[in-house]
């Protein structure tokens, strides 16, 4: 698979798409509905958000159905609170063939202070495009224009490598031990 800066994916022909095109924000004011028993709220509604913002850009950048093939590296830097402002802005880092890599940054402004939003979270989500049979279809290559926008292209492509290395090695190693009679 070769997928290059120029965004050029010989294998799908598909026309290349600036990463800008599918940028998405999503924002939503927090209520007592989405808190933990320590009356902030609860990481899976943050999750709920991450992976609805970053499904919005997987749909947009790809031109149709796509599902969460895989969530890695959420991260929660700091509490929030009920009544915060949440914007989640999500954008495609990287295509393959089928599969987008969706970065998303979780920002919050807080209710009772007249501060910048302060980032409170992050995550990298994988989505693969699919056909109305749920089989995969290929994605137009993502163009990352600025230089922000190319460092995330790279890194997102150190992380793909692992996510596939990391899936091969515990794959040799369940293989290996199916071979010494282990049926765990
Ligand atoms: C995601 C899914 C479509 C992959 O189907 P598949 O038959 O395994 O297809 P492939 O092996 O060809 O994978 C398709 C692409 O997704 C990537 N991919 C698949 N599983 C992945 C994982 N766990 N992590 C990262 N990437 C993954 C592959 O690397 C491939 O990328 P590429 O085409 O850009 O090279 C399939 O497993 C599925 O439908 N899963 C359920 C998705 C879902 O319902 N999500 C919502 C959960 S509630």
């Amino acid at each position: 698979m070769t997928t290059d800066l120029a965004g050029s994916t010989p294998e799908a022909g598909l026309p290349g798409k600036p990463t800008a095109a599918a940028r998405t924000t999503l924002s939503h004011i927090m209520t007592a509905h989405d808190t933990n028993l320590l009356g902030t709220v609860h990481g899976g509604v943050i999750m709920k958000l991450v992976d609805d913002a970053a499904g919005a850009v997987a749909g947009r950048h790809s031109g149709g159905p796509a599902v969460t093939a895989s969530m890695d590296e959420m991260v929660f830097l700091e509490p929030v609170r009920v009544g915060d402002l949440v914007h989640v802005r999500a954008q495609c880092n990287w295509t393959g063939r089928s599969s987008m890599e969706i970065g998303v940054r979780v920002m919050a402004e807080r209710w009772n202070e007249s501060t910048p939003a302060t980032q409170v979270g992050s995550a990298y989500l994988v989505f693969a495009a699919v056909d109305e049979n749920g089989r995969t279809r290929p994605v137009p290559p993502v163009i990352p224009e600025t230089e922000t926008d190319k460092r995330r292209y790279q890194e997102a492509q150190i992380r793909r490598m692992h996510r596939l290395a990391r899936r091969e090695a515990i794959k040799e190693l369940r293989e290996k031990r199916a071979a010494e009679g282990f049926d765990d």
